[in-house]
Parts: C-alpha cells; structure tokens; sequence
C-alpha cells in the first residue's frame, strides 16, 4: 500500500504542474464540465446565504458557481495545491466573486470544525485522494445535520472517448500499467456504487447516483490534441516519458481517431460522468 504523504505529495507535484494549463484552457473545460455543475447543484439545496464547502476545488468549480447562487453566503473553495487555487481566486476575480475564501488543505485533513456547512461539493477529486473513506469521514464531519454532500467522478474509460483516444493512442507507444485500486487514477471510481458504499460506511443516508453526459469540443482535431495532451494527468504525465519522435507519432495517431468525431466544422467527443448524492 502506498503511503498516504506520499500520495499527496504526488499530486502536489502533478497539479502545480497542470495549473497553467487548466487556466490556458478554461473555457473549454468550463464548457466540457458544465452539466456536472449543474446536476450537482441542482441536488445540493442552495439558498442565497448558503455556508458551502467546495473540496478538491482546483480552478474553481463547482464553487464559484455556488457563490453566485449565494450572495449572502459563504463558499470555501479547498485543494491541496496553491497553484490550482491561486487560478480560482483569479476566476472569481475576473467573474466579481467576493463571497468566496480559498485554503489549502487535504481533503482527508479538513481545518473546520464539526458542523461547519450546509453543503459539501466534490467536482472529480475522489480519485485523487489517499483514503477515500477517511476524506468520506471528513465531508460528513463537516456538514451540519440535513446538509448534502454531492461528488462527481468519471464512469469507465470506454464511456469517455474524450480521453480514451488519447490514451489508447499513447499505449501504441507506452507500455501503461493497469491501474494501481491504491493509487490515484482517473477512472479508480469507474465501477458503480464506489461512492455510494462509502457514504453509506461513513451514516450518510438517502443516497443515489446517477450519470451525466458531457461533451468536450474542440475546434479541430490538433486543438482537440494539444489540449488533452496538456492538462488531462495521465496524458500529461505519459508524454513526458516518452522522446520527440514517439511524441509525434501518437499525436498523429490521436488526431486521425478523433476525425471520427467531426461535425459541422467543430470537434465533438463526448463522455460519461457520475454523481453522487447523500444528507448527514
Ligand atoms: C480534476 S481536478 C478537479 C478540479 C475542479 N473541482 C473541477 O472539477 O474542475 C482535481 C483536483 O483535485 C485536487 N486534489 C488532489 N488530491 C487532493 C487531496 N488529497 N485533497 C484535496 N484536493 C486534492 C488537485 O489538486 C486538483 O486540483
């Protein structure tokens, strides 16, 4: 088993590193990932003075999007890397968010007390934390009695071409080890009822899960391949193994799959996502 510093550290690394590039590619993204937003939302129960934790906030989403909702609240956007974070408050600066705070934090180590917020969001970040169930306990801890914890995670690789393209093109170059369960990984909450069983093991009730389509759109296949290649992890930290010449040959092979997704002048690969409701 992995030890759990060592996983945080890891993705300490691995997001500093990606934080330009989610802020480089905001609007696709935003666009991309705007149906989780609005599903989770939808099931968190947000009043206009809402007290809101956003865990594993990144560049900021679904919390800004909150505090909009909630102009006499509070929104704490939360992640374990400043350089994500310092993207948020630049995001809500430019969009005139004030009600927001940003902290720096390991969402199986929160620095609130018990009962603290009315709702917890966790827009794909359960894949990437050391011990889910321990984060799990945290969320719950932290939400008042009746108050919601919604988290969105991706369904399998199969669903989600947006991603699948560029890994099966990267795997005719690398050899890509099957997924450690142990270790972050995009899809280590693919199968379903992942979620659900450990909101249930921590006494969260009336829990449900249900999917979300998404659809990622580019404006040609090479935007649509400079983009995954740059802020999707795993992509990201493939390329970097490989020379010069292998690089240009999985380009090549993820630009000619993903013309099988051209329509009407734009690139359009969709994808599956899945979210995940409970009350404490
Ligand atoms: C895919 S991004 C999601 C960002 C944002 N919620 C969104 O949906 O656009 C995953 C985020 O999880 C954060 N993360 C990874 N491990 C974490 C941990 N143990 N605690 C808190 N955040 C973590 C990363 O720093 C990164 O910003």
């Amino acid at each position: 088993m992995p030890r759990a510093d060592e996983i945080r550290e890891g993705q300490r690394l691995t997001w500093a590193g990606l934080s330009a590039s989610w802020e480089k590619w905001d609007s696709v993204i935003m666009r991309q990932l705007g149906p989780v937003s609005v599903a989770m939302i939808e099931c968190l129960n947000i009043h206009e003075d809402q007290e809101h934790l956003d865990i594993a906030s990144g560049t900021g989403e679904p919390g800004l999007s909150i505090a909009k909702l909630s102009p006499k609240g509070r929104v704490v956007l939360t992640d374990l890397s400043a350089q994500m974070l310092a993207v948020a408050a630049r995001r809500a600066d430019a969009q005139g968010i004030t009600n927001i705070e940003t902290k720096v934090c390991s969402a199986d180590d929160l620095p609130f007390g018990d009962a603290t917020f009315d709702s917890v969001s966790v827009r794909f970040g359960y894949m990437f934390f050391p011990d889910m169930q321990t984060a799990t306990a945290e969320f719950a801890r932290v939400l008042k009695p009746g108050g919601r914890l919604c988290a969105s995670v991706w369904t399998r690789p199969e669903a989600n071409p947006w991603t699948q393209i560029a890994m099966e093109a990267i795997s005719t170059e690398v050899d890509l080890a099957p997924p450690d369960p142990h270790r972050p990984h995009m899809f280590r909450c693919a199968t379903p009822n992942t979620v659900s069983a450990l909101y249930e093991a921590t006494g969260l009730h009336d829990i449900s899960e249900w999917d979300v389509g998404v659809e990622l759109v580019a404006d040609s296949p090479e935007m649509y391949w400079q983009m995954i290649s740059e802020h999707v992890s795993l992509a990201a930290a493939t390329l970097q193994q490989v020379d010069e010449q292998s690089r240009m040959r999985i380009r090549a092979t993820a630009i000619a799959k993903v013309r099988a997704f051209e329509k009407n002048g734009k690139v359009r690969v969709p994808g599956v996502a899945r979210c995940i409701v409970g009350t404490q």
